[in-house]
This record gives structure tokens, C-alpha cells and sequence, in this order.
């Protein structure tokens, strides 16, 4: 060995001595790596390693897996503490991180030279925070930190990859400024034409093909006139009739009290009105609402729902079409109905210029993840950000918290699992977890495009792009895949039939979304009629389809029908079609059993699903039909449990019985 070699490599081992004592003894890992930087991002000049930026660290919940077994307790029915269900303190002490995992990071960092005076912890003890150069930074991460720049001139601080002792990886669970960009995967999708869909999805098609995601804000699509999982528009009608021999054809309240056996009028107990979820800049009008009243449910002219008004949301009235205004109209219209004299409650959210997002809607419920991550490590091109400094938004602080949850959350509105990160989907996926431990019943529609996606997309298996749904892998919806909330799919009557006949699983204009997720595993609940399924109706697709690998989500949970609504909307009757009117139908259900059960002194039911799977002898089984998308018939609905309409549509005097039954 040459002199010169042995003094550089002596020399090396001083500056990294100096640099960090803590180095020669500790093993680094890289705790995560980007390959490249998102599209329209290139990598721009390293920065000065005395310039200061705030670092926050966001520390691991605890307890995460045992998330099931504590579902399990407070949901199935075998479990002896069935309805005891938590407070909202004990769930943030139970999945707050350790002492140990806090002492063991801040350790960490005073040996790196970050003393702990200038650290400072979140309230919620998830994220510490502190201010450092980019010298104390690049050392304590062994990284190098460059400035990005966005094709439309935005800046973004980040490094293409990290590392974290090795002792520490299960403690931390995401350094910012890091390798993130907070930009949505998929954002360079196209949408293209789909020549057998209906005309009202065509055009939509047509609109979002044009969108420039580029430079709007993709984080406005919920709710917007453009979001595909908005009802669909079906003929309008002269006579809305009213007998029940025409619910082939028509469908209203009478028609899903006959079909439920529901009865007319619930029960109205306090403080168990039924949330609704409305995304502005949908907007319902209460001339609409009285229209319908008017026709179905005279007493109620005039009613309005309960208004939650979330993150500077408005119930616009400058735009008034379908697209605009369908969703609401048909939620409300409905629920209101069925659940009459209880009120609705409704959970409008996002200013008109910024819009809102799931994340938005559970921030305003729970302050602990409005400042955990989910809250404060949102992606601003999904989630609404405020104060929104955008001309003509909302100035105001985000709502954290300040918004009271109803016993049942029926939201219409879906996006694409591929729309977004694992990472993003598991973190709000937990959150729904923790609304179910605290006694809430989450419901989601399931899409409208069978085993597609929104707008009927499938996803071209090399390249994850979306394609236009003539082949491809089956594209599930989000949150419909979530194993904590309850994912309910659409059936139909059949043309000539009654409401004492089975349904099926709906094909008329939309199809019944459902299938198998690529981000959650299967849940407990879900195995015995999982095992059913896939042992006696194998469905003929291979891995190129879906994940087979029967250890996943499958979903719908449930069904109820979502075909010929007739809706009251910008004064004019329609029919309207989708999953969107299924879940508001199944939750007024739920509602109204909550009722009976507060009523005898007992708890909400919370979530449903290790209830229902455990009985699906309390659904009516859906065996006819089925999803079809991506150039295949889709899943059939078969006998027991399907990916197209899952348990079946309620029956509603054995669900009443089922959990009056329960403690
Ligand atoms: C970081 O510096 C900024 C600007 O001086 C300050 O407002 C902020 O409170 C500091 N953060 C911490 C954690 O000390
Ligand atoms: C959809 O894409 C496939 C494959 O690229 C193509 O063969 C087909 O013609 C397209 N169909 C429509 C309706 O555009
Ligand atoms: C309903 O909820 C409100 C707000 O939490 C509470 O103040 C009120 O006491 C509750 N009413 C009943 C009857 O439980
Ligand atoms: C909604 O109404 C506003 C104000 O009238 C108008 O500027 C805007 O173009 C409308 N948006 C759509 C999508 O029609
Ligand atoms: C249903 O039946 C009616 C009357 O028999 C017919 O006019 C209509 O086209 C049928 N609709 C469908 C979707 O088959
Ligand atoms: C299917 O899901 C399982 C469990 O999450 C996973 O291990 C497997 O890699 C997935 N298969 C495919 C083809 O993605």
C-alpha cells in the first residue's frame, strides 16, 4: 500500500470521527429511497450546508398490530366487550408512541449534536420537531440535500435517499424534508374514451380527458362536476309515480322500505342524526329537497339537514346542473326520507377554490390526526391546504378536530387505491380503524365501474398507467378497500320484476364496484366467506386480473340497491344511478337500528363488519349479475359472499333483531 493511501484513508476516518462519534459504532440504514424525482422534476443546485430548514420526524404509532384484535373486541359479536367502545383518549394512549421510542430518537439526535433544547414535541408526542443546517442535517442523515424545481416554477427541498441507526427503523416512521415530493403517483394518467358506456360517462370522459393535471389542482376533483364517482344521470321524468309496481322502473322511498322491510318512521333520539359527507363544490338546493318532499314525504317540506361547514365550505348556488348538484340532492333526498323524523347531519367540506378531501373531512373530526401524519404530512395535491392562499379561498386555519361525529358516516365518493400511495391509504385506513373503535360505522359506496375504476379505467399492468378499460388490471376503489369501513355495492330490480322478487347485481348504467385490493391484507372477518368463495366459484382470472393470492381485501362488504333513483334535481325529476345512492340507503338503515339500540340503553353498533360476516343470514344473498370492466364480465354475484355485491342488501327486521341481541 502506497503512503499517500494509508494517510487518505486515515484522514477519512478523522472527519468521520469528528463528524459523528456515534458513526463507528452505530450501523445506518437507509430508511427510504426515491429512484428518480416525480415527473416534471429535475434536481437543481445542492444547497449551503448553512442554510437552516425545519425538520420534523415523525415518530411510529404503537400498538398498530393489534389494531384487529382491539376491533375485534369492541365489534364482534362473540367478544364479551361487544359495543364497549373507546374514548377517544384511550385510543390516542394506546397508539401514542412509546417513551422508549421517544428517549431512543432524542438520544440519537443529542449524540449528533442537536441539542434537546431545540427540539420541540407535537402535542399528539408523534413528531418532533426541530430546526437544523443542512451540514447538521446531511450528517445526521447521511445524505445530501439539493433544491428541485418544478417544471411551473415551484421550488422543493429533497434528497434521493436516507438513512436512520439501525436500532431506530421501527421507532421513526418518515423524516421532511426527505425524499418526498407530496405529489400524487399517477398524475401523468390520461384519461381516454370508452365507446360502450353511456352517454353521460362519455362526456365526463371527454372533460376529464382534457383536464390539464398540471396545472389544477387534483386535490379539486372530489366533488367536483368532473369526479366520476358523482351519480349518474338516467331520463327525466313527468310523473314520478308512487306505487310500488313501478320500482322496476322508479324507484323511491316506499319502494326501499318495501324491499328492505323497513319500516316508515324511525325513531328521532338525540344525538344520533346520520352524517352525510358532501364535497364542494357539490351542493344541494333546498328548493330540490321540497320538490321531493313535496311528492314523497309531505311532512318534510321545508326541512333542511343539520350543516357541519368544514374548512370554509360554501353550499354553492352559482352552479347548478347535475354535475353539481346530483349528489347531494340524491343523498339527501333519500336519507332524509328514510330515516324521517331523525335528522341528517351534513359534513360539507372545502372551500370552492382549494376543495376538500377525505383527509380534510377527518382532520375536522380528530385533532390527533389532524396534527399526526395524515394531518400534517397531507399530500397537497389530494388534500385541501389551509389557510388556502389561493385568490378567493379560505383564509381561515384548517378545522383539527372541532366537528362532532355522528354514530354513521355515509360518504358517496371514491377514488382509485392506484389514485394514491400505500402509504397514504394505510395511514387513513387506521384512522377509520380508530373511528370504529370509538362506536362510528363508516360507509363508503363502492364505484360505479364493476372491477374498473372511476370513469371505467383499468391499468396497464407494465407501466401502472390507467388505459380506457378495453383490457388490463382490475383498478379497485379507495376507501371501498379499506378493511375498516363498510364498502357497499349496487343491485337492481329486474326490468318486469316486483319488490318481493331477489334482485341482482346492478348492469343498468352502472356497475357494481368491487373486487380485491393491491394495498390491504384480508382482514379476519372476512376469511370463512372468503375461503367459501374462492373453494366453489373460483373466479376464471389470473394474477394478470387481480391479486389472487387469497390473502386480501375483498370488497364490497354489503349491497342495496342503486339503479332508477328518482331525485329531485334543479327542479326537475330524474333518475339517477350509482353506488352513491346504495350507501346512503344501507346507512339510513344502520341509523335507524342505532336508534332502537340507544333507545334500549345500549351502545351505536359501531363497525359492522365482524358482525355482519359472522350473520350474513341477515342479508338478502344477491346470486344474479355481475361487474363487468377491463374487457371482462367482472366477478358474478353468486351464492354467499362476492366481489360484486358482497353479503347481500338488508334485510331489515333480522339486522334490527341481530344486534338488539347483542350487549
Ligand atoms: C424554527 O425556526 C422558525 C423561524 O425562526 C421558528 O418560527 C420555529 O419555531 C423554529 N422551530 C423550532 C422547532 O424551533
Ligand atoms: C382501447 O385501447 C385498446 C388498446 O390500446 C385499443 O385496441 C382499443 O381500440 C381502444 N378502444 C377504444 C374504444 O378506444
Ligand atoms: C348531544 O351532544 C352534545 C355535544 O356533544 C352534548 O352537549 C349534548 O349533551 C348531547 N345531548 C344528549 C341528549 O346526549
Ligand atoms: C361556476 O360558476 C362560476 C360563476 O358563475 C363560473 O365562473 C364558472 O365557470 C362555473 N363553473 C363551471 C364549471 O361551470
Ligand atoms: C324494461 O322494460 C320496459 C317495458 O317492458 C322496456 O321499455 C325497457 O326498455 C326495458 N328496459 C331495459 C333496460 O331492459
Ligand atoms: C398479492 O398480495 C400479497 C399479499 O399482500 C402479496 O404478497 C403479493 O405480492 C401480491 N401479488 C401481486 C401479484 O401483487
Amino acid at each position: 500500500m502506497r503512503i499517500e493511501a494509508v494517510f487518505q484513508i486515515l484522514a477519512a476516518l478523522a472527519v468521520a470521527v469528528t463528524a459523528s462519534p456515534l458513526s463507528t459504532i452505530t450501523r445506518h440504514v437507509v430508511h427510504e429511497r426515491r429512484s428518480e424525482p416525480p415527473p416534471r422534476w429535475s434536481r437543481h443546485t445542492r444547497l449551503h450546508p448553512a442554510a437552516t430548514i425545519p425538520f420534523r420526524i415523525g415518530l411510529a404509532q404503537q400498538n398498530l398490530h393489534r389494531a384487529e384484535e382491539f376491533v375485534n373486541e369492541v365489534a364482534h359479536p362473540d367478544s364479551p366487550d361487544y359495543g364497549k367502545h373507546w374514548s377517544k383518549e384511550k385510543v390516542a394512549d394506546m397508539f401514542a408512541p412509546t417513551t422508549e421510542a421517544v428517549s431512543a430518537v432524542m438520544e440519537w439526535l443529542h449524540a449528533s449534536g442537536i441539542d434537546p433544547s431545540r427540539i420541540k414535541m407535537s402535542n399528539s408526542r408523534n413528531w418532533l420537531n426541530f430546526n437544523a443546517t443542512v451540514a447538521e442535517a446531511e450528517r445526521l442523515l447521511r445524505t445530501e440535500y439539493h433544491l428541485y424545481k418544478h417544471e411551473m416554477g415551484h421550488n422543493h427541498i429533497a434528497c434521493e435517499s436516507y438513512s436512520v441507526p439501525h436500532h431506530l427503523t421501527d421507532h421513526i416512521d418518515i423524516v421532511t424534508p426527505t425524499v418526498h415530493f407530496d405529489t400524487r403517483i399517477g398524475s401523468t394518467r390520461k384519461t381516454i374514451h370508452h365507446q360502450n358506456l353511456p352517454e353521460p360517462i362519455l362526456e365526463l370522459n371527454r372533460r376529464m380527458a382534457k383536464r390539464d393535471f398540471s396545472s389544477r389542482p387534483l386535490h379539486g376533483t372530489l366533488g367536483s362536476e368532473l369526479d366520476a364517482s358523482n351519480p349518474k344521470h338516467g331520463a327525466e321524468i313527468k310523473n314520478a309515480l308512487m306505487t310500488l309496481e313501478n320500482c322496476d322502473t322508479m324507484i323511491t322511498p316506499a319502494c326501499l322500505q318495501a324491499l328492505y322491510n323497513a319500516p316508515p318512521n324511525a325513531l328521532s333520539i338525540p344525538n344520533n342524526t346520520l352524517g352525510v359527507v358532501e364535497y364542494t363544490p357539490q351542493a344541494f338546493l333546498q328548493s330540490d329537497l321540497d320538490m321531493f318532499f313535496k311528492q314523497f314525504s309531505p311532512k318534510q317540506v321545508g326541512v333542511s339537514p343539520n350543516t357541519n361547514l368544514i374548512d370554509g365550505a360554501t353550499i354553492q348556488t352559482k352552479n347548478q346542473s347535475f354535475s353539481f348538484n346530483g349528489e347531494s340532492a340524491l343523498d339527501l333526498q333519500f336519507a332524509m326520507s328514510l330515516i324521517f323524523p331523525q335528522k341528517v347531519t351534513m359534513y360539507q367540506v372545502g372551500d370552492l377554490v382549494n376543495g376538500g378531501s377525505f383527509n380534510n373531512f377527518l382532520d375536522a373530526l380528530d385533532g390527533s390526526y389532524c396534527t399526526f401524519q395524515g394531518g400534517d404530512s397531507k399530500d397537497p395535491n389530494i388534500d385541501g391546504q389551509y389557510p388556502d392562499t389561493l385568490p378567493g379561498g379560505f383564509q381561515g386555519p384548517e378545522n383539527c378536530g372541532s366537528v362532532q361525529t355522528t354514530n354513521v358516516i355515509s360518504t358517496s365518493y371514491s377514488s382509485n387505491e392506484a389514485d394514491l400511495t400505500a402509504k397514504y391509504e394505510q395511514r387513513q385506513c387506521l384512522e377509520y380503524m380508530k373511528l370504529g373503535l370509538q362506536g362510528v360505522s363508516i360507509l363508503y359506496s363502492s364505484g360505479d365501474f364493476g372491477v374498473a375504476g372511476n370513469s371505467g379505467q383499468c391499468i396497464n399492468p407494465v407501466t401502472g398507467a390507467y388505459n380506457n378499460g378495453s383490457t388490463g388490471l382490475f383498478n379497485p376503489s379507495f376507501p371501498g378497500t379499506c378493511p375498516y369501513i363498510t364498502s357497499v355495492g349496487a343491485t337492481q330490480i329486474l326490468n318486469g320484476s316486483t319488490v318481493h322478487s331477489p334482485e341482482s347485481a346492478s348492469e343498468r348504467v352502472i356497475f357494481s364496484g368491487g373486487g380485491f385490493s393491491n394495498v390491504f391484507p384480508m382482514p379476519s372477518y372476512q376469511k370463512t366467506a372468503m375461503a367459501t368463495y374462492f373453494a366453489s366459484h373460483m373466479p376464471p382470472y389470473g394474477a394478470d386480473r387481480f391479486n389472487n393470492s387469497q390473502t386480501v381485501r375483498g370488497y364490497p362488504d354489503v349491497s342495496a340497491n342503486g339503479v332508477n333513483y328518482v331525485v329531485a334535481v334543479d327542479g326537475q325529476f330524474s333518475l339517477t344511478f350509482g353506488t352513491s345512492a346504495s350507501c346512503p340507503t344501507f346507512a339510513s338503515l344502520v341509523n335507524m337500528i342505532n336508534a332502537q339500540r340507544i333507545e334500549a340503553r345500549k351502545s351505536p353498533v359501531g363497525f359492522l363488519n365482524p358482525t355482519l360476516y359472522a350473520n350474513p343470514q341477515v342479508l338478502h344473498d344477491i346470486t344474479v349479475g355481475g361487474n363487468k370492466g377491463c374487457g371482462t364480465k367482472g366477478f358474478l354475484s353468486v351464492q354467499g359472499w362476492d366481489p360484486v355485491t358482497g353479503l347481500g342488501t338488508p334485510n331489515y327486521p333480522a339486522m334490527l333483531d341481530l344486534f338488539m341481541g347483542l350487549p
